[in-house]
């Protein structure tokens, strides 16, 4: 019943995600013509025209959405940058083919580089698509808080800055913030805990631990802080028992969101607290990779009851582990989603259209608080995996075998 409830709930939410992230490119296709006409003084009175273009997707017919080569001269000697944390987690990987596809098919020129996890290096990188000249900047930080000397270059150059996914932060150089409402990936995952063990219901106690994401990365205490605001109640009423005793974000925090980091103190924790038969019935970890490190801690550390895993992103490793059943839930963020409204918010920018935004309130850098865009996060598991994931073309089904 139960998980009946959370089903609709969650579907409700998809649907809303659907629509609020229709991720259509109406804006920036639209505006191409009217920034082909219009060099840098024009540029005003082609806002109009993308504005209009942008809430009516019917409104804008095939042929003033220009077609690839028109658009093309359009955005020519445009470039944009795109800077990517790792490669060595999945979803970056397809953030960064996302967009890269996307921009070029509206006509930009593209330089995409990822910084394998290292900040110097994503400094460099950035220095350098200032000093090529790229138009506008799109990063997703591996620090929020190090890009500093980079954004003041930006800045400088009056060269307009998208944070990615992650918020940039203590800098006033960072125009605005595309992302999933991270907040609401807690709670999804915290209430998927709460329906499966039916906490308003059942006697318990439960034995649950956690594992959040990279104090570096700004979106880790928020995914953490959704989760456990769900759950804190019953911890506190003594249904949810934490036997290691950390609950705090430092405390369960994942440098780097490392599955190996993961890993190492989920066997620690097993050893200490788990040894003796104590069934563990949840952990409750914030995304795929650290969801991998204790999974594989507990394939080889762990013989009791199979606990309640929670995930965020799908990634192929962890969708596979959810069909077999040693992953419950993931959170599927559509990186196409994400890529189509950057590439939007993109355009708008530079035919000098009003950026969408949906949120002005909740993401302070320390110094600004950033407009932001906000896409829905979805509910996925083993049974909606399919609809969600293959029929809409994010992965084939040969990929999940
Ligand atoms: C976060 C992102 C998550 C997850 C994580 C690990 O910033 O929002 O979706 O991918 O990084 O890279």
């Amino acid at each position: 019943m139960a998980k009946k409830l959370l089903a609709v709930l969650l579907a409700g939410m998809m649907t809303f995600s659907l629509a609020a992230c229709g991720g259509n490119n109406a804006a920036s296709d639209a505006a191409a013509p009217a920034q082909e006409a219009a060099p840098a003084p024009a540029a005003e009175e082609a806002a109009p025209a993308a504005e209009e273009a942008a809430p009516a997707e019917e409104a804008a017919p095939a042929e003033e959405a220009a077609p690839a080569e028109e658009a093309a001269p359009a955005a020519a000697g445009q470039k944009v940058g795109v800077s990517m944390p790792t490669k060595d987690l999945q979803r970056w990987n397809q953030d960064g083919a996302n967009m890269e596809k996307e921009l070029k098919e509206a006509g930009y020129e593209v330089d995409l580089q990822y910084a394998s996890n290292d900040v110097q290096t994503q400094l460099s990188q950035v220095e350098n698509m200032i000093s090529s000249g790229c138009s506008v900047l799109v990063i997703a930080a591996i620090e929020g808080s190090s890009l500093g000397e980079a954004l003041d270059m930006a800045k400088e150059a009056n060269i307009p800055v998208i944070a990615y996914d992650r918020l940039i932060m203590d800098s006033d150089a960072v125009s605005y913030y595309a992302t999933f409402d991270n907040y609401k990936v807690g709670v999804v995952q915290g209430t998927y805990v709460k329906e499966s063990l039916d906490l308003d219901n059942a006697a318990g106690p439960f034995n649950i631990e956690f594992t959040a994401g990279d104090p570096g990365d700004n979106n880790a205490g928020f995914f953490f802080n959704g989760a456990y605001d769900v759950l804190k109640p019953y911890i506190d009423e003594g249904k949810l028992v934490v036997k290691s005793g950390q609950t705090k974000f430092e405390d369960v925090a994942t440098p780097t969101w490392g599955t190996d980091v993961a890993q190492a103190r989920a066997e620690n924790i097993l050893s200490s607290f788990y040894a003796d038969g104590t069934d563990l019935d949840v952990w409750l970890c914030s995304n795929d990779s650290t969801a991998m490190g204790v999974e594989n801690a507990l394939a080889a550390n762990y013989t009791g009851k199979y606990p309640i895993i929670t995930g965020q992103d799908c990634d192929i490793e962890n969708t596979k582990n959810m069909i077999a059943g040693k992953q419950s839930m993931s959170v599927f963020k559509d990186t196409r989603t994400l890529a189509s409204q950057v590439v939007k918010m993109v355009g708008q920018i530079l035919t000098g259209a009003t950026v969408d935004v949906n949120d002005t309130e909740t993401y302070n850098n320390n110094v600004i608080t950033v407009p932001s865009f906000l896409c829905e996060p979805v509910f996925a598991d083993a049974n909606n995996y399919k609809e969600i994931l293959i029929d809409s073309g994010y992965y084939t089904e040969d990929q999940l075998k």
